[in-house]
């Protein structure tokens, strides 16, 4: 008979390394989810409200490490999670890792590379949600590295993320799709906020105006899957609209802002990239030719 005891007996133990404000909801996630639970961070404090809840505090790294198959890393830096793991000692070798610390690509490869090297079962994770949407159905978190590491820890790391998926065999990976999504909303959102100043200049309620310009905010989403078409074979196709034709509108934009005394660096921007494309004779390709700007940088 299976028991409601003998499932959770069942479930792995985890260890998670740093308890700041993101290893605290990702050990509070595995408490919560029925796992054996260790924590450590470099503050022991951090750890009570764990403990009370049923966690067991490790005194070092390597008490931590030793106590679970499962070893899960969020701290500041992945110089800090590596020296970490380099100091947890030779257990290591035969637990898995998952490292959750962000950091720029050659970061995060340096500690994938050298658990590789040391032979240490290793995944590195992108959270992309805040402390609190840890657990959520929708939270994603891009993984990349040991495949067998995924298959067999699926299920506790769905306690992070209930939309977590493993994109890559290359733990530089996930990074990359985690930066690729903040520079994509970063430039939507600058564009937003300029539009509202613009339309807030005029006493324009923005939320009114979102309600009535959906149809056309959903279709620049929309249009993104043709644009990475375009850019993954090199293609700049007018499918999308030829550049020329979005030289009058970026210039009208420009014009309107200076008017209204309303920062016009961003549209400028726009208008520096289109007029080159066009001195460079690409009146007639998508908008997806600015590309090429960017990869010249
Ligand atoms: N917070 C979020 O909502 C969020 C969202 C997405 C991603 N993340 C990522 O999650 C990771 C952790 O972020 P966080 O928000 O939890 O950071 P945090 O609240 O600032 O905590 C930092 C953690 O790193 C530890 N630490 C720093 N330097 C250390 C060292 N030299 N030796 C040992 N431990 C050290 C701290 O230990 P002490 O407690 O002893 O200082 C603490 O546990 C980061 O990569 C962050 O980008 C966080």
């Amino acid at each position: 008979m299976t028991t409601a005891s003998a499932q959770t007996d069942a479930l792995p133990a985890v260890t998670v390394i740093g308890l700041g404000e993101m290893g605290f909801a990702l050990a509070s996630a595995f408490l919560d989810g029925g796992h054996p639970t260790t924590v450590w961070n470099r503050t022991p404090e951090k750890a009570d409200a764990l403990v009370a809840k049923g966690a067991e505090r490790a005194a070092t790294v390597h008490e931590a490490v030793a106590a679970s198959s499962l070893v899960v890393v969020s701290v500041k830096g992945n110089a800090t999670a590596h020296e970490l793991l380099k100091s947890s000692g030779e257990e290591l070798s035969s637990r898995a890792v998952v490292n959750l610390t962000d950091g720029a690509s050659a970061e995060v490869r340096a500690v994938a590379d050298w658990a590789e090297g040391q032979g240490v079962p290793y995944l590195h994770g992108q959270i992309m949600t805040i402390a609190p949407g840890i657990g959520g159905a929708e939270t994603v978190v891009f993984y990349g590295g040991s495949h067998a590491v995924y298959d067999r820890y699926q299920r506790t790391l769905q306690l992070i993320g209930g939309r977590g998926a493993l994109v890559a065999a290359d733990a530089g990976v996930p990074t990359l799709y985690g930066m690729a999504v903040h520079g994509t909303m970063w430039g939507a959102l600058n564009g937003f906020l300029h539009a509202a100043a613009l339309l807030s200049s005029e006493g324009i309620e923005v939320k009114r105006f979102l309600d009535d310009a959906n149809p056309s905010v959903s279709a620049l989403l929309a249009s993104l899957p043709m644009i990475a078409d375009e850019v993954d074979r090199g293609e700049y196709a007018t499918e999308y609209g030829a550049l020329q034709h979005h030289l009058p509108s970026v210039q009208d934009l420009v014009r309107e802002s200076v008017a209204r005394n309303i920062d016009a660096e961003f549209p400028g921007y726009t208008l520096g990239l289109v007029e080159g494309a066009l001195e460079e004779g690409h009146a007639n390709d998508s908008y997806s030719r600015l590309i090429e700007h960017f990869r010249q940088q």
